[in-house]
């Protein structure tokens, strides 16, 4: 079974599929919420749990998702199903399937504004909007565009058009075009972007921000914030590695490549994180700012800095790009189930799924303006109505329970030899760890995630 070659294709290299699942991880969680984050629960000890959290669940659980899906070799829908007969267990397994297909829609839905947003201040970088802009100014800026519906779909559409565009082209001239285009693209506007920060910011207010870690500021919920931010910015839960795994060449280490993902998705983080915040110190800005530090404290620091404008511009088109190849690998999963169970073309799947998500998109649009009410979610204050709900039912309900039986289903329902098969290159001590993980300490913690999210905890 394990031979078996997906009717997508197949990633050319193991460094495509590095490069792809790389993209697929690093999003607007990295640049956008990570930060924020770390920022909202007190800097350096968030960050440790945060490193924990990867290693003990994140990568244990894209290990799992990959080797799920390189087994099953097609979508994650049908990929569960045989898998679960295969090992005599309930086809009803599949459901995980499902969830995570539409979870991925739905994500996208509301992804795809917020990307939206990252267009349209990357034009406004480069007009020159934000010269010398006041606190108030940036934030009725920003005001302004989220509450404007008609411009918001217009960006919403351009973006939706960018990702049905990659995911139409296929496995080898699409998704992995688009990372081997882009993902050095990213790379080297980190890069730039550091050292922007290094010769202009206040590097070391911002390394000892992250890094000195202060255990009195470590709240239970940035411990459990950390956790689900570990699964989140990896990407995990929704079938998105379990596909991208499938198309993996056989041969090629999971463990390896899952580890090495898990690294560069936290370096790109952790990089991000020191230019962003050595911009907002150096300009006397506050940390703690929430999802506004990017759209409304990034671009006052900006506004004062030498050549803001043009390296502005450039954050921003980091942030485009790495929402780009996120988008991508949400309807993947769809995409790929509709042309084997539905013998659809691909192009007219992606078109078909791209339409939807684009459609559901205007709930969100909206849930700025026009339909914004309020309302308290795990004790916390929820003021964009249905677009928060989308999120909620999305990566916090979702996305945990779905990562919590993949873990399930690669610890407890495959056959062990099936998944020693699978892990190949991984034997031994590092193997009895792995399974040890995934059978028991992963499940629990996400359970944690789960209660924690739905406010039990
Ligand atoms: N990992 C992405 C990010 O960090 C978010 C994402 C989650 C993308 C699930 C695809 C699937 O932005």
């Amino acid at each position: 079974m394990s031979k078996r070659i997906s009717i997508h294709g197949q990633w050319s290299s193991r460094l495509m599929f590095i490069l792809a699942a790389t993209g697929a991880a690093i999003g607007l969680g990295n640049i956008w919420k990570f930060p924020y984050l770390a920022g909202e629960n007190g800097g350096g000890a968030f960050v440790l749990v945060y490193l924990l959290c990867l290693a003990l669940i994140g990568i244990p659980i894209m290990m799992a998702e990959v080797l799920i899906g390189r087994r099953g070799r097609q979508s994650p829908v049908n990929t569960l199903h045989s898998l679960s007969v295969e090992a005599g267990a309930s086809g009803s397994w599949r459901l995980v399937g499902w969830a995570g297909m539409l979870a991925g829609l739905v994500i996208l839905s509301y992804y795809s504004v917020i990307a939206g947003w990252t267009l349209a201040y990357l034009m406004r970088m480069l007009s020159g909007t934000f010269v010398r802009v006041t606190a108030e100014g940036s934030g009725s800026i920003f005001a302004q565009l989220v509450t404007d519906p008609e411009r918001l779909l217009a960006w919403h559409t351009i973006f939706m058009v960018m990702t049905i565009k990659v995911v139409s082209r296929g496995v080898t001239n699409g998704l992995e075009k688009a990372a081997k285009i882009l993902m050095p693209m990213l790379f080297f506007l980190v890069l730039v972007l550091v050292a922007y920060a290094t010769r202009n910011g206040d590097f070391a207010q911002a390394f000892n921000y992250l890094f000195y870690t202060d255990f009195s500021k470590l709240t239970p919920t940035g411990v459990l914030t950390a956790m689900g931010h570990a699964f989140f910015t990896l990407s995990l839960g929704m079938g998105a590695m379990l596909v991208y795994g499938s198309y993996l060449p056989s041969g090629v280490s999971i463990a390896q490549t899952s580890i090495l993902v898990g690294l560069l998705d936290t370096l790109v983080a952790l990089l991000g994180g020191l230019a962003t915040f050595s911009i907002v110190f150096a300009n006397g800005l506050a940390a703690g700012e929430g999802p506004g530090l990017i759209f409304q404290t990034l671009p006052i620091a900006f506004g004062q800095m030498p050549g803001g404008m043009f390296f502005g511009a450039l954050f921003f088109l980091l942030l485009v790009f790495a929402a780009w190849t996120s988008a991508i690998v949400l309807i993947e999963p769809l995409v790929a189930w509709l042309i084997e169970n539905r013998e659809m073309e691909r192009i007219r799947a992606a078109i078909w799924t791209g339409m939807v998500a684009w459609l559901l998109g205007i709930v969100t649009i909206l849930s700025f303006s026009h339909w914004s009410f309020s309302f308290h979610f795990g004790g916390v204050l929820k003021r964009h109505g249905l677009f928060d709900v989308l999120d909620i039912v999305t990566s916090s309900i979702i996305l945990p329970l779905g990562g919590l039986c993949m873990a399930l289903f690669a610890g407890w329902v495959m056959a062990r030899d099936s998944v020693v098969d699978e892990l190949g290159g991984l034997a031994g001590v590092g193997f009895k760890l792995w399974y040890f993980i995934i059978r028991f300490i992963t499940p629990a913690a996400m359970l944690l995630i789960f209660l924690r999210a739905i406010g039990v905890l």
